[in-house]
């Protein structure tokens, strides 16, 4: 049996959806449980449900053989995993935004930068030389530019809606995130046969 690792909240019903189509499905009593270890109807598959930040932890020590999880969190993330597929899920962009489209110029001094993607949003503004505090924020970002905890928010862009009601418009885009296959470096080589047919079975469906 293999193990796959599933970010809870805005990944799942999409990758859940996604395993559907290639066949490999829950139960909906199984989905509408609060348990968080499931196996599949064939019994090939169980699948664990995590935050989303935890699930290359979870893969990158083998507990999981392989999950689904945004780009986002893998690049925020150090964990060293294989990358086999795009499964194109969950698309969103990853942005700088502000009230003030001028921001980066207009503002005096050091820019403040609250985030939930510290690591992203370090790299982005080191890549360009331009130094910044970063303000780690866990959610509700778009707060912060309004509330003066921030000049300029890094933060996941999907409908718009959060940043446009918040009153915050798109300054830089830095990257495009989708839901990726992520697999165990081990059970690549220990359990070719079962990944080969994962693998194999998503990229009918990508
Ligand atoms: C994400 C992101 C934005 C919002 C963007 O938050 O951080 O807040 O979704 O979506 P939109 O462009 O469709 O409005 P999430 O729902 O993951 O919650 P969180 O901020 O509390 O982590």
């Amino acid at each position: 049996m293999i193990t796959i690792a599933i970010g809870k909240g805005r990944m799942q019903d999409s990758a859940l959806e996604l395993l559907a189509r290639a066949g490999i499905r829950l139960s909906d009593e199984a989905v509408n449980s609060r348990r968080l270890a499931l196996v599949d109807e064939t019994g090939q598959y169980r699948f664990i449900f995590v935050k989303p930040a935890d699930v290359p932890v979870y893969v990158e020590h083998g507990i999981a053989d392989c999950g689904i999880v945004g780009r986002d969190v893998l690049l925020e993330s150090e964990a060293d995993l294989l990358l086999p597929l795009d499964l194109g899920i969950s698309r969103c962009r990853i942005v700088v935004a502000a009230a003030d489209a001028n921001a980066m110029t207009n503002v005096q001094g050091m820019l403040r930068v609250a985030t939930k993607y510290a690591q992203i949003a370090r790299a982005h503004f080191g890549a360009r030389g331009i130094p910044v505090e970063i303000i780690q924020l866990s959610g509700s970002v778009e707060l912060a530019p309004a509330l003066g905890l921030a000049d300029l928010i890094v933060d996941l862009v999907e409908t718009g809606v959060t940043l446009r009601e918040n009153g915050l418009t798109v300054v830089e885009e830095i990257a495009i995130s989708t839901g990726r296959l992520v697999v165990n470096r081990a059970s690549y080589q220990l359990k070719t046969n079962e990944v080969g047919k994962l693998v194999k079975t998503l990229e009918t469906v990508v």
